[in-house]
């Protein structure tokens, strides 16, 4: 069976700034207390009748298709990994298809949250292997905060989120060297509701009502300390995971992408696998944490910044809600 590689990326965020300062105006919150906890400084938020999540997957789409030297019309599957769709159905893939113009090829949606860029790249990593499909765009992208509790109450999960959006394009690899060597998923429904959105769900006769408002049920809750003590523990074993399928060793990695949750999350995997700094990449200060859309902006910017050079190992690795995880290990 042949490798894919990723052969374009990109990314897009929406122009408006929101700093910690901004957010200290509307709730009780502090530009130290964020930073502190969370390394954020700053993040994107989209702008109504501009933005729109499969609007920002197909500008992310557009710069990754260019750096692969390929048209939209040579794409032969859509594979769309969000938590915020544009709408409750039909998915967000359907709805970028249409935004680039093109028609019938199929567009398939992934919902795993945090990990479901990795999800969705894992996806058609096999598509590619199996030569059914050649040219195949992997799309993260995120509305969170439209969805967000801005008040108080909601602080903890709030101050967190950011809008965004990522791509890649992948292809066949020329030789089984190289591009995606190996992909990893894993899942465990059992802290389903740890992190979690629970209205408007399926499972109540009213799916919509005004308690579930007044209540905040129609936000997202985190048991921040309950997923970050499973996120310090996954993250490393899904990367070990990765490089023992492969024959390597941490140091044989040259840059790692984590899924950008929290900057002492980051730190906390970076010792642990005993890599430098400079060998893991961090944006969420500029950005908080964009869900599907933080490991491709992520990747996407540390290309565009020359910090992954041809023939580098590069591992993907995320968590999050689910809980799901997953790592990808990828010779560029
Ligand atoms: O991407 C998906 C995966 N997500 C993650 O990996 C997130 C993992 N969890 C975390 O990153 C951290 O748990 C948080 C950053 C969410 C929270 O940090 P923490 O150190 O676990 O804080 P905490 O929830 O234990 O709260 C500590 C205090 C509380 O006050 P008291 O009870 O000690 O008086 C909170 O009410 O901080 C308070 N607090 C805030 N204060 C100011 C919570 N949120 C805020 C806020 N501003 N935004």
């Amino acid at each position: 069976m042949r490798n894919s590689k990723i052969a374009g990326v990109g990314h897009y965020v929406p122009e408006r700034v929101v700093t910690n300062k901004d957010l200290e105006k509307i709730m009780e919150t502090s530009d130290e207390w964020i930073r502190e906890r969370t390394g954020i400084v700053e993040r994107h938020y989209f702008e109504e009748g501009v933005d729109t999540t499969s609007n920002m997957g197909a500008e992310a789409a557009r710069k990754a298709l260019k750096m692969a030297g390929l048209e939209a019309t040579d794409l032969d599957m859509i594979v769309f990994a969000t938590l915020s769709p544009d709408y409750v159905f039909p998915g967000s893939g359907v709805l970028l298809q249409r935004e680039l113009g093109i028609k019938e090829i199929p567009a398939l949606d992934v919902r795993n949250q945090c990990s479901g860029f990795v999800y969705a790249l894992s996806v058609a990593d096999q598509f590619i292997k199996t030569g059914m499909y050649n040219h195949v765009l992997v799309v993260g992208s995120e509305i969170h905060s439209s969805g967000l509790d801005f008040s108080t109450r909601g602080r903890g999960v709030s101050v967190i989120f950011g809008d965004g959006a990522g791509a890649a394009v992948l292809s066949p690899s020329e030789s089984n060297d190289k591009g995606i060597l190996s992909t990893h998923l894993h899942a465990d429904g059992e802290f389903a509701e740890e992190l979690a959105t629970i209205d408007p769900g399926s499972n109540k006769r009213e799916r919509l009502t005004h308690e579930m408002i007044d209540e905040g049920s129609i936000y997202p809750y985190m048991n921040g300390n309950t997923v970050f003590k499973h996120a310090v523990t996954r993250f490393p074993e899904v990367i070990q995971e990765a490089l023992q399928q492969n024959n390597y060793k941490p140091e044989d990695i040259d840059m790692l992408i984590p899924h950008q949750a929290n900057l002492r999350i980051t730190s906390y995997i970076q010792q642990k696998m005993g890599l430098p700094a400079e060998k893991v990449f961090s944006n969420i200060h500029k950005y908080g944490n964009t869900t599907a859309a933080s490991i491709p902006i992520a990747l996407s910017e540390a290309v565009e910044e020359g910090r992954i050079k041809e023939g580098d190992l590069v591992c993907l690795a995320a968590f999050g809600s689910g809980f799901t995880w997953a790592s990808a290990l990828i010779r560029w």
